[in-house]
Protein backbone atom coordinates (compact mmCIF):
# COMPACT_ATOMS: atom_id res chain seq x y z
CA UNK A 1 0.00 0.00 0.00
CA UNK A 2 1.23 3.93 -1.08
CA UNK A 3 1.98 5.45 2.05
CA UNK A 4 2.63 9.46 2.62
CA UNK A 5 2.75 11.76 5.50
CA UNK A 6 -0.58 13.25 6.08
CA UNK A 7 -0.31 16.37 7.32
CA UNK A 8 -3.64 18.34 8.25
CA UNK A 9 -3.63 21.97 10.02
CA UNK A 10 -6.09 24.41 11.01
CA UNK A 11 -7.24 26.86 8.61
CA UNK A 12 -5.40 29.33 7.47
CA UNK A 13 -6.17 32.97 6.60
CA UNK A 14 -2.41 33.22 4.45
CA UNK A 15 -4.08 30.01 1.83
CA UNK A 16 -6.51 32.90 0.12
CA UNK A 17 -3.00 34.52 0.23
CA UNK A 18 -1.47 31.84 -1.53
CA UNK A 19 -3.97 31.42 -4.14
CA UNK A 20 -4.18 34.62 -4.92
CA UNK A 21 -0.43 34.56 -5.98
CA UNK A 22 -0.70 31.76 -8.16
CA UNK A 23 -4.03 32.75 -9.42
CA UNK A 24 -1.99 35.87 -10.74
CA UNK A 25 0.65 34.05 -12.42
CA UNK A 26 -1.84 31.83 -14.48
CA UNK A 27 -4.03 35.30 -15.25
CA UNK A 28 -0.74 36.54 -17.23
CA UNK A 29 -0.10 33.97 -19.18
CA UNK A 30 -3.49 32.25 -20.09
CA UNK A 31 -6.35 35.20 -18.67
CA UNK A 32 -7.46 35.90 -22.04
CA UNK A 33 -8.17 32.50 -23.27
CA UNK A 34 -10.18 31.54 -19.63
CA UNK A 35 -13.52 31.69 -18.01
CA UNK A 36 -12.42 32.09 -14.49
CA UNK A 37 -9.49 30.76 -12.15
CA UNK A 38 -11.53 28.89 -9.00
CA UNK A 39 -10.13 28.15 -5.68
CA UNK A 40 -11.61 24.81 -4.89
CA UNK A 41 -11.01 21.66 -1.87
CA UNK A 42 -10.36 22.51 1.55
CA UNK A 43 -8.21 25.35 1.73
CA UNK A 44 -10.67 27.05 0.06
CA UNK A 45 -13.00 26.99 2.30
CA UNK A 46 -12.55 29.48 5.47
CA UNK A 47 -12.46 27.49 9.36
CA UNK A 48 -11.91 24.10 7.15
CA UNK A 49 -8.39 22.11 8.49
CA UNK A 50 -7.03 21.07 5.05
CA UNK A 51 -4.08 19.66 4.05
CA UNK A 52 -1.61 22.86 2.84
CA UNK A 53 -1.97 22.25 -0.80
CA UNK A 54 -3.97 24.87 -2.74
CA UNK A 55 -6.51 23.12 -5.80
CA UNK A 56 -7.18 25.19 -8.55
CA UNK A 57 -9.29 24.24 -11.47
CA UNK A 58 -8.54 26.64 -14.26
CA UNK A 59 -12.39 26.87 -16.17
CA UNK A 60 -12.24 26.77 -19.69
CA UNK A 61 -15.18 28.02 -22.13
CA UNK A 62 -14.42 24.79 -24.09
CA UNK A 63 -12.15 22.66 -25.74
CA UNK A 64 -11.33 25.02 -28.76
CA UNK A 65 -9.00 26.70 -26.18
CA UNK A 66 -7.46 23.67 -24.42
CA UNK A 67 -4.33 23.61 -26.77
CA UNK A 68 -3.27 26.82 -26.55
CA UNK A 69 -4.05 26.90 -22.90
CA UNK A 70 -1.49 23.90 -22.38
CA UNK A 71 1.46 25.55 -24.27
CA UNK A 72 0.94 28.95 -22.68
CA UNK A 73 0.99 27.28 -19.38
CA UNK A 74 4.56 24.85 -20.19
CA UNK A 75 5.91 27.79 -20.60
CA UNK A 76 5.89 29.05 -17.68
CA UNK A 77 6.84 25.61 -16.32
CA UNK A 78 3.48 23.87 -15.77
CA UNK A 79 3.41 20.03 -17.67
CA UNK A 80 0.42 18.44 -18.97
CA UNK A 81 0.11 15.02 -17.04
CA UNK A 82 -3.49 13.88 -18.78
CA UNK A 83 -6.90 13.04 -17.04
CA UNK A 84 -5.58 10.57 -14.58
CA UNK A 85 -8.87 8.86 -15.23
CA UNK A 86 -11.00 11.46 -14.18
CA UNK A 87 -12.66 12.79 -17.54
CA UNK A 88 -13.20 16.82 -18.39
CA UNK A 89 -10.20 17.27 -15.53
CA UNK A 90 -7.09 17.76 -17.07
CA UNK A 91 -3.77 17.45 -14.51
CA UNK A 92 -0.81 19.74 -14.45
CA UNK A 93 2.33 19.33 -12.64
CA UNK A 94 5.26 21.62 -11.82
CA UNK A 95 9.07 20.95 -10.47
CA UNK A 96 10.53 24.27 -9.34
CA UNK A 97 8.19 26.87 -7.94
CA UNK A 98 9.71 27.69 -4.85
CA UNK A 99 8.11 31.04 -4.58
CA UNK A 100 4.17 29.43 -4.57
CA UNK A 101 2.56 27.57 -2.14
CA UNK A 102 2.34 23.47 -3.08
CA UNK A 103 -0.45 23.34 -5.47
CA UNK A 104 -2.48 21.05 -7.34
CA UNK A 105 -3.71 22.67 -10.88
CA UNK A 106 -6.29 21.33 -13.39
CA UNK A 107 -7.70 22.47 -16.48
CA UNK A 108 -11.67 21.90 -16.60
CA UNK A 109 -14.13 23.12 -19.52
CA UNK A 110 -17.02 24.73 -18.28
CA UNK A 111 -19.38 22.05 -18.50
CA UNK A 112 -16.55 19.50 -16.37
CA UNK A 113 -18.98 17.11 -13.94
CA UNK A 114 -15.38 17.12 -11.74
CA UNK A 115 -15.25 21.12 -11.98
CA UNK A 116 -19.58 20.74 -10.93
CA UNK A 117 -18.74 18.75 -7.72
CA UNK A 118 -15.67 20.77 -6.24
CA UNK A 119 -17.57 24.08 -6.76
CA UNK A 120 -20.72 22.35 -5.31
CA UNK A 121 -18.81 20.94 -2.20
CA UNK A 122 -17.31 24.31 -1.83
CA UNK A 123 -19.81 26.19 -1.81
CA UNK A 124 -21.94 24.68 0.46
CA UNK A 125 -19.38 24.16 2.87
CA UNK A 126 -18.97 28.05 2.64
CA UNK A 127 -22.71 28.37 3.27
CA UNK A 128 -23.08 25.38 6.12
CA UNK A 129 -20.36 26.48 9.64
CA UNK A 130 -21.77 22.93 11.02
CA UNK A 131 -20.90 20.84 8.36
CA UNK A 132 -17.56 22.73 8.46
CA UNK A 133 -16.91 22.00 12.20
CA UNK A 134 -18.01 18.70 11.78
CA UNK A 135 -15.55 17.76 8.53
CA UNK A 136 -12.93 19.37 10.15
CA UNK A 137 -13.51 17.37 13.18
CA UNK A 138 -13.13 14.19 10.98
CA UNK A 139 -10.16 15.66 9.34
CA UNK A 140 -8.58 15.86 11.92
CA UNK A 141 -9.07 12.45 13.51
CA UNK A 142 -8.07 10.97 10.01
CA UNK A 143 -4.89 12.30 10.41
CA UNK A 144 -4.53 11.64 14.34
CA UNK A 145 -5.14 8.01 13.10
CA UNK A 146 -3.72 7.04 9.93
CA UNK A 147 -0.59 10.00 9.80
CA UNK A 148 1.53 7.71 7.54
CA UNK A 149 -0.94 5.86 5.47
CA UNK A 150 -3.32 8.20 2.83
CA UNK A 151 -5.34 5.73 1.71
CA UNK A 152 -6.66 4.81 5.38
CA UNK A 153 -6.73 8.92 5.82
CA UNK A 154 -9.26 9.00 3.02
CA UNK A 155 -11.12 6.02 3.40
CA UNK A 156 -11.76 7.33 7.31
CA UNK A 157 -12.91 11.03 6.07
CA UNK A 158 -15.06 9.02 3.12
CA UNK A 159 -18.62 8.51 4.77
CA UNK A 160 -18.57 12.33 6.07
CA UNK A 161 -17.60 13.08 2.55
CA UNK A 162 -20.49 11.19 1.34
CA UNK A 163 -23.24 12.85 3.86
CA UNK A 164 -22.65 16.02 2.88
CA UNK A 165 -22.64 15.25 -0.93
CA UNK A 166 -26.32 14.13 -0.61
CA UNK A 167 -27.11 17.23 1.35
CA UNK A 168 -25.37 19.26 -1.95
CA UNK A 169 -27.27 16.75 -4.08
CA UNK A 170 -23.98 15.24 -5.60
CA UNK A 171 -25.32 12.18 -4.95
CA UNK A 172 -28.89 12.75 -6.51
CA UNK A 173 -29.14 10.04 -8.75
CA UNK A 174 -28.09 7.30 -6.34
CA UNK A 175 -30.32 4.66 -4.83
CA UNK A 176 -31.40 5.70 -1.61
CA UNK A 177 -29.73 3.93 1.34
CA UNK A 178 -31.98 4.12 4.05
CA UNK A 179 -34.08 0.95 5.18
CA UNK A 180 -37.69 0.35 3.45
CA UNK A 181 -39.30 1.61 6.28
CA UNK A 182 -37.30 4.93 6.11
CA UNK A 183 -39.48 7.70 4.67
CA UNK A 184 -37.75 9.61 1.61
CA UNK A 185 -38.27 13.08 0.82
CA UNK A 186 -36.97 14.31 -2.89
CA UNK A 187 -36.22 17.96 -3.10
CA UNK A 188 -35.63 19.73 -6.20
CA UNK A 189 -33.84 22.88 -7.01
CA UNK A 190 -35.53 24.62 -9.67
CA UNK A 191 -32.99 27.36 -9.79
CA UNK A 192 -29.53 27.06 -12.35
CA UNK A 193 -27.53 28.52 -9.41
CA UNK A 194 -26.22 25.49 -6.91
CA UNK A 195 -25.61 27.25 -4.08
CA UNK A 196 -28.23 30.68 -3.68
CA UNK A 197 -31.26 31.34 -2.14
CA UNK A 198 -33.77 28.41 -3.66
CA UNK A 199 -31.04 25.98 -3.47
CA UNK A 200 -30.19 26.93 0.28
CA UNK A 201 -34.12 26.77 1.17
CA UNK A 202 -34.47 23.26 -0.56
CA UNK A 203 -31.77 22.13 1.18
CA UNK A 204 -32.60 23.07 4.43
CA UNK A 205 -36.13 21.94 4.32
CA UNK A 206 -34.45 18.53 3.17
CA UNK A 207 -32.17 18.99 6.78
CA UNK A 208 -34.93 19.28 8.39
CA UNK A 209 -36.38 16.23 6.74
CA UNK A 210 -33.41 14.19 7.28
CA UNK A 211 -33.27 15.24 10.96
CA UNK A 212 -36.84 13.70 11.82
CA UNK A 213 -35.36 10.74 10.15
CA UNK A 214 -36.31 10.63 6.62
CA UNK A 215 -33.82 9.68 3.87
CA UNK A 216 -33.42 12.20 1.27
CA UNK A 217 -32.15 12.90 -2.16
CA UNK A 218 -31.48 16.47 -3.25
CA UNK A 219 -31.71 17.58 -6.76
CA UNK A 220 -30.43 20.38 -8.56
CA UNK A 221 -32.67 20.09 -11.44
CA UNK A 222 -30.33 22.09 -14.15
CA UNK A 223 -27.38 19.33 -13.45
CA UNK A 224 -29.51 16.84 -15.18
CA UNK A 225 -30.22 18.33 -18.59
CA UNK A 226 -30.51 17.87 -20.95
CA UNK A 227 -34.09 17.49 -20.51
CA UNK A 228 -37.33 18.98 -21.85
CA UNK A 229 -40.94 19.54 -20.71
CA UNK A 230 -43.60 16.98 -21.75
CA UNK A 231 -43.38 16.59 -25.56
CA UNK A 232 -47.35 15.53 -25.95
CA UNK A 233 -46.18 12.05 -26.92
CA UNK A 234 -49.20 10.95 -25.21
CA UNK A 235 -47.49 7.62 -23.68
CA UNK A 236 -48.49 7.97 -20.22
CA UNK A 237 -51.97 7.88 -21.52
CA UNK A 238 -51.31 4.26 -23.11
CA UNK A 239 -51.28 0.56 -21.59
CA UNK A 240 -48.95 -0.48 -20.42
CA UNK A 241 -47.66 3.11 -18.76
CA UNK A 242 -50.78 4.82 -18.00
CA UNK A 243 -49.73 7.87 -15.34
CA UNK A 244 -46.45 7.21 -16.16
CA UNK A 245 -44.21 9.63 -18.46
CA UNK A 246 -42.52 7.29 -20.96
CA UNK A 247 -40.09 9.81 -22.26
CA UNK A 248 -36.77 9.26 -21.56
CA UNK A 249 -33.60 12.12 -20.68
CA UNK A 250 -32.48 13.81 -17.48
CA UNK A 251 -35.86 13.85 -15.96
CA UNK A 252 -36.70 9.98 -15.91
CA UNK A 253 -34.81 9.24 -12.69
CA UNK A 254 -36.34 12.00 -11.09
CA UNK A 255 -39.80 10.78 -12.48
CA UNK A 256 -39.13 7.77 -11.02
CA UNK A 257 -37.69 8.90 -7.41
CA UNK A 258 -40.88 11.38 -7.20
CA UNK A 259 -43.29 8.07 -8.04
CA UNK A 260 -41.57 6.78 -4.80
CA UNK A 261 -41.28 9.40 -2.34
CA UNK A 262 -43.33 10.06 0.74
CA UNK A 263 -42.62 13.91 -0.11
CA UNK A 264 -41.49 16.41 -2.29
CA UNK A 265 -39.98 19.45 -1.54
CA UNK A 266 -40.05 21.82 -5.38
CA UNK A 267 -38.12 25.58 -5.37
CA UNK A 268 -38.09 27.87 -7.96
CA UNK A 269 -36.48 31.42 -8.59
CA UNK A 270 -39.04 33.53 -10.12
CA UNK A 271 -38.36 33.94 -13.70
CA UNK A 272 -40.39 36.70 -15.46
CA UNK A 273 -43.46 36.27 -13.22
CA UNK A 274 -43.15 32.51 -13.38
CA UNK A 275 -41.40 29.56 -11.78
CA UNK A 276 -37.84 28.86 -14.31
CA UNK A 277 -38.19 27.09 -17.62
CA UNK A 278 -36.33 23.96 -15.79
CA UNK A 279 -38.47 23.54 -12.94
CA UNK A 280 -41.93 24.35 -15.84
CA UNK A 281 -40.47 21.38 -17.43
CA UNK A 282 -40.45 18.93 -14.32
CA UNK A 283 -43.87 20.60 -13.69
CA UNK A 284 -45.42 19.44 -16.67
CA UNK A 285 -43.37 16.19 -17.23
CA UNK A 286 -44.97 15.50 -13.54
CA UNK A 287 -48.43 16.51 -13.42
CA UNK A 288 -49.92 15.92 -17.16
CA UNK A 289 -48.36 12.03 -16.63
CA UNK A 290 -51.21 11.46 -14.00
CA UNK A 291 -54.31 13.75 -15.79
CA UNK A 292 -56.45 10.62 -17.25
CA UNK A 293 -58.58 12.80 -19.61
CA UNK A 294 -61.98 11.18 -17.98
CA UNK A 295 -64.78 12.12 -15.72
CA UNK A 296 -63.70 9.30 -13.26
CA UNK A 297 -61.26 8.82 -11.96
CA UNK A 298 -59.33 12.31 -12.63
CA UNK A 299 -55.77 11.22 -11.72
CA UNK A 300 -53.69 7.77 -12.43
CA UNK A 301 -52.10 8.59 -8.99
CA UNK A 302 -53.46 7.03 -6.00
CA UNK A 303 -50.57 7.74 -3.87
CA UNK A 304 -50.46 11.42 -2.85
CA UNK A 305 -47.49 13.06 -0.68
CA UNK A 306 -47.30 16.23 1.28
CA UNK A 307 -45.40 18.86 -0.99
CA UNK A 308 -43.52 21.63 -0.34
CA UNK A 309 -43.30 25.17 -2.89
CA UNK A 310 -40.52 27.30 -2.39
CA UNK A 311 -40.60 30.71 -4.05
CA UNK A 312 -37.87 33.51 -4.06
CA UNK A 313 -38.26 36.48 -5.52
CA UNK A 314 -36.84 40.02 -6.19
CA UNK A 315 -40.63 41.51 -5.67
CA UNK A 316 -41.04 42.09 -1.98
CA UNK A 317 -44.12 39.70 -0.40
CA UNK A 318 -46.51 42.98 0.14
CA UNK A 319 -46.16 43.19 -4.11
CA UNK A 320 -47.12 39.48 -4.39
CA UNK A 321 -51.10 40.52 -4.51
CA UNK A 322 -50.90 43.44 -6.70
CA UNK A 323 -48.74 42.25 -9.21
CA UNK A 324 -50.52 38.55 -9.55
CA UNK A 325 -47.75 36.33 -7.99
CA UNK A 326 -49.95 35.02 -5.16
CA UNK A 327 -52.65 33.96 -8.14
CA UNK A 328 -49.54 32.30 -9.58
CA UNK A 329 -48.68 31.12 -6.53
CA UNK A 330 -52.05 29.36 -6.01
CA UNK A 331 -52.62 28.05 -9.58
CA UNK A 332 -49.45 25.62 -8.79
CA UNK A 333 -50.80 24.99 -5.09
CA UNK A 334 -53.90 23.80 -6.70
CA UNK A 335 -52.88 21.61 -9.88
CA UNK A 336 -50.60 20.06 -7.39
CA UNK A 337 -52.71 19.37 -4.83
CA UNK A 338 -54.85 17.83 -6.69
CA UNK A 339 -52.13 15.51 -8.96
CA UNK A 340 -49.03 15.11 -6.53
CA UNK A 341 -50.55 16.05 -2.78
CA UNK A 342 -51.56 18.76 -0.80
CA UNK A 343 -49.12 21.85 -1.34
CA UNK A 344 -47.99 23.72 1.31
CA UNK A 345 -46.18 27.27 -0.13
CA UNK A 346 -43.00 29.35 1.33
CA UNK A 347 -41.99 32.59 0.01
CA UNK A 348 -38.63 33.95 0.38
CA UNK A 349 -39.18 37.48 -1.47
CA UNK A 350 -36.91 40.51 -2.11
CA UNK A 351 -33.56 38.07 -2.45
CA UNK A 352 -30.21 39.14 -2.49
CA UNK A 353 -29.08 38.32 -5.80
CA UNK A 354 -25.76 38.88 -6.19
CA UNK A 355 -23.10 39.34 -3.75
CA UNK A 356 -21.88 42.64 -5.13
CA UNK A 357 -24.11 44.94 -6.69
CA UNK A 358 -21.63 47.65 -7.02
CA UNK A 359 -20.74 46.01 -10.01
CA UNK A 360 -23.86 46.27 -11.86
CA UNK A 361 -25.46 49.28 -13.37
CA UNK A 362 -28.86 48.50 -11.20
CA UNK A 363 -30.51 51.81 -9.89
CA UNK A 364 -34.04 49.60 -9.14
CA UNK A 365 -32.20 47.77 -5.52
CA UNK A 366 -30.99 49.37 -2.30
CA UNK A 367 -27.88 47.01 -1.83
CA UNK A 368 -27.79 47.66 2.06
CA UNK A 369 -31.59 46.90 2.51
CA UNK A 370 -30.74 43.70 0.13
CA UNK A 371 -27.67 42.63 2.16
CA UNK A 372 -29.68 43.86 5.41
CA UNK A 373 -32.72 41.71 4.73
CA UNK A 374 -30.28 38.50 3.70
CA UNK A 375 -28.55 38.61 7.01
CA UNK A 376 -31.77 39.46 9.17
CA UNK A 377 -35.18 38.27 7.54
CA UNK A 378 -32.90 34.82 5.37
CA UNK A 379 -31.78 32.68 8.06
CA UNK A 380 -35.49 32.88 9.12
CA UNK A 381 -36.92 31.45 6.55
CA UNK A 382 -33.98 28.95 6.11
CA UNK A 383 -35.08 28.21 9.89
CA UNK A 384 -39.16 27.80 8.88
CA UNK A 385 -37.72 26.01 5.20
CA UNK A 386 -36.27 23.38 7.78
CA UNK A 387 -39.65 23.09 10.27
CA UNK A 388 -41.66 22.26 6.87
CA UNK A 389 -39.26 19.68 5.98
CA UNK A 390 -39.28 18.02 9.75
CA UNK A 391 -43.09 18.49 9.77
CA UNK A 392 -43.22 16.76 6.18
CA UNK A 393 -42.08 13.79 7.74
CA UNK A 394 -43.49 13.52 11.07
CA UNK A 395 -47.00 14.63 10.60
CA UNK A 396 -47.50 15.03 6.76
CA UNK A 397 -50.35 17.38 5.79
CA UNK A 398 -50.83 14.98 3.05
CA UNK A 399 -52.46 11.80 4.94
C1 LIG B 1 -34.04 35.48 -15.77
C2 LIG B 1 -34.49 36.09 -14.48
C3 LIG B 1 -35.76 36.60 -14.37
C4 LIG B 1 -36.22 37.10 -13.16
N1 LIG B 1 -37.49 37.57 -13.09
C5 LIG B 1 -37.99 37.99 -11.91
C6 LIG B 1 -39.35 38.43 -11.79
O1 LIG B 1 -40.09 38.47 -12.76
N2 LIG B 1 -39.76 38.80 -10.59
C7 LIG B 1 -38.98 38.78 -9.47
O2 LIG B 1 -39.45 39.13 -8.39
N3 LIG B 1 -37.69 38.37 -9.53
C8 LIG B 1 -37.17 37.97 -10.73
N4 LIG B 1 -35.87 37.53 -10.82
C9 LIG B 1 -35.04 37.49 -9.59
C10 LIG B 1 -35.01 36.11 -8.93
O3 LIG B 1 -36.28 35.53 -8.84
C11 LIG B 1 -34.44 36.17 -7.51
O4 LIG B 1 -33.23 36.86 -7.49
C12 LIG B 1 -34.27 34.78 -6.95
O5 LIG B 1 -34.19 34.82 -5.55
C13 LIG B 1 -33.04 34.08 -7.50
O6 LIG B 1 -32.96 32.78 -6.98
P1 LIG B 1 -31.57 32.04 -6.76
O7 LIG B 1 -30.78 32.95 -5.86
O8 LIG B 1 -31.91 30.76 -6.10
O9 LIG B 1 -30.97 31.84 -8.11
C14 LIG B 1 -35.37 37.09 -12.02
C15 LIG B 1 -34.06 36.61 -12.16
C16 LIG B 1 -33.60 36.13 -13.36
C17 LIG B 1 -32.19 35.63 -13.49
Amino acid sequence: MRTKKVTVLPYDKGWKDDFAAIQKELVSAIGELILGIEHVGSTSVEGLSAKPCIDIDVVLPDYSVFDEAVRRLAAIGYQYEGDLGIPHRHALAYRDKPHLQTHHLYLCPQFSPELHRHITFRDYLRTHPEAVKEYSAVKEEAARLFPDDINRYIQYKSPCIQKIYTLCGLNGPAEAKGSPTMKKIIAVNGSPRTAWNTAQLIRKAAEGAQSAGAEIKVYDLYQLEPFSGCVSCFGCKLQPNLGKCVCRDGLSQLLEDIRTADGLILGSPNYLSDITAGLRALYERLVFQYITYKKEPRSYNDRLIPVLFVMTSNASAEMYDRIGYTAKLESYQSMLGRLVGETKVLVSADTLQVNDYDRYDWTSFDPEAKKRRHETVFPTELDAAFELGKEMVLSPWQK
